[in-house]
């Protein structure tokens, strides 16, 4: 039988996550952050003196799996669960960095398209849209100003030890939507058949009760 599968894309720090999470909670979907795939390539490359080296190993000594615990989606590199040590500023940076090589997006889009083809998924990511599920059957593309995506950041960290400063958050998420959205390969871009919805202004429940009445509209789900 097909599985119904949902795109969200957007840029770094939209939402995307927790947002997908709380919609395929309600739905009884498989959220799968794809975020979190890249990320533990960038955790496995920092083994390797030189991108070559981190290359060669790729397809050969790089397992990685995805396992859910009551809805929540851990993610093993080589056995180990890496889903806690994969949330660091350098992580985010490295997989913003690795994930415009080819090699890598090629190495991960079947291990994504298998995961869609198996289960009913809410899957989010930049390319899920345009190039994993082109198919899809709904596509949203979720945003937010980058002063507002570094002011939700920076309202989730200040309690923290060594918690960065606002202006430093904002910094790191342009670099990022400017990495993600110049790459050569799969650049974060909203598919033509995509949904826009700019949560700027919008709180969190608006913007899943927005998403689940797209789907019902578009699904006719009971
Ligand atoms: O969603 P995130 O911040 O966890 O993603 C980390 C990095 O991975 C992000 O900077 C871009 C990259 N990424 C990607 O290129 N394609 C995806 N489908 C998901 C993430």
């Amino acid at each position: 039988m097909k599985t119904i599968n949902i795109a969200i894309d957007g840029p770094a720090g939209a939402g995307k996550s927790s947002i997908a999470r709380e919609v395929a909670s309600e739905l009884g979907f498989v959220y799968v952050d794809t975020g979190a795939l890249y990320r533990a390539i960038a955790l496995f490359s920092t083994e390797y003196a030189s991108r070559r080296e981190f290359l060669n190993a790729l397809e050969d000594d790089c397992h990685l799996e995805m396992k859910y615990f009551g809805g929540t989606q851990c993610i093993f590199l080589n056995g180990d669960n890496v889903t806690d040590k994969i949330r660091t500023p350098e992580i985010s940076m490295k997989a913003s960095e690795v994930s415009a090589l080819p090699e890598v997006r090629e190495f991960l889009l079947e291990t994504q398209k298998d995961i869609a083809r198996e289960y009913n998924v809410i899957m989010d990511g930049r390319d899920i849209g345009t190039v994993v599920l082109p198919d899809a059957d709904l596509k949203i593309y979720l945003t937010a100003s980058a002063e507002e995506r570094a002011s939700r950041r920076y309202l989730e960290l200040e309690d923290k030890p060594d918690a960065p400063s606002y202006e430093q958050l904002l910094e790191e998420i342009k670099q990022r939507d400017y990495n993600d959205m110049h790459r050569a390969v799969s650049p974060l871009k909203q598919a033509k058949d995509a949904v826009l919805i700019d949560s700027t202004t919008m709180g969190f429940h608006e913007v899943c009760e927005e998403i689940l009445d797209l789907i019902e509209e578009r699904l006719d789900l009971e």
